[in-house]
């Protein structure tokens, strides 16, 4: 079973999300679980019994006085049961810091919500990408918690809506380091999945990657014939 983890970002307006969500229905996968993650505003619209919710952000403080935020509990109530947490727009353009990203992760797994911890290097980085992704899962994980639940998500930045994404072989060798490092570090088997201009054409050669655990999609997950068709592909 893999995942595929749709990632809407700021995208549709709420006709737009009506349609999407009817359209939804005819989308099913047998072997593989489906995740959607839209804007906060539209998780009631998602009732479907063929996939999951997750959402894109969550506070990183329990509950109370912290205006715009959303917390963990409403998430929650609210059917979601996993969270992107550390992704490199949030990092990058909204200063989200480390210290933020581990809170956030603790509260999600205090809550039985699975993270979905995003890390990967920007495109100057490429030469020291192992430090890069120690450094963020250090950073982020922390000793005694229950670490197996956290899914990783590798997006090397300069993948992320550029249409170009990393060898087979590149992503082979990256995958089993953070397998190993994770296992070695902190003796957890987290489950590893690629995001990064993942698209209904690059499916078939991702999918041949047999340690990748699953997909986190942006841009091809917005057309509902794109997101059929990796379905399709990863299907087998
Ligand atoms: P993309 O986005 O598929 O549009 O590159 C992926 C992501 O940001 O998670």
């Amino acid at each position: 079973m893999k995942l595929i983890i749709s990632n809407h970002k700021m995208n549709f307006t709420l006709e737009e999300i009506k349609i999407y969500v009817e359209q939804l229905e005819t989308v099913q996968s047998k072997n593989n679980l489906l995740v959607f993650c839209p804007s906060f505003l539209y998780l009631p619209y998602f009732k479907g019994k063929n996939y999951s919710l997750g959402s894109q952000n969550v506070a990183s403080q329990k509950m109370g006085a912290l205006t715009g935020e959303v917390s963990v509990e409403q998430l929650k109530s609210s059917g979601v049961s996993y969270v992107i947490i550390g992704h490199s727009e949030r990092r990058n353009l909204l200063k989200e810091d480390k210290d933020s990203i581990q809170k956030k992760i603790s509260l999600c797994l205090e809550n039985e919500i699975t993270p979905i911890l995003c890390i990967g290097e920007q495109l100057e980085e490429k030469n020291q990408k192992e430090k890069v992704l120690q450094e963020e899962i250090d950073s982020a994980f922390q000793e005694g918690q229950a670490l197996d639940e956290i899914i990783i998500a590798y997006e090397p930045i300069w993948s992320i809506g550029t249409g170009i994404i990393p060898s087979k072989e590149d992503i082979t060798s990256t995958f089993e380091w953070i397998k190993s490092y994770v296992k070695e570090t902190y003796h957890a088997n987290c489950k590893v999945i690629y995001g990064g201009s993942v698209n209904e054409e690059n499916i078939r050669l991702l999918n041949q990657i047999q340690i990748i655990d699953g997909y986190l999609l942006g841009g091809a997950s917005l057309e509902i014939e794109k997101l059929r068709e990796i379905i399709k592909v990863v299907e087998g």
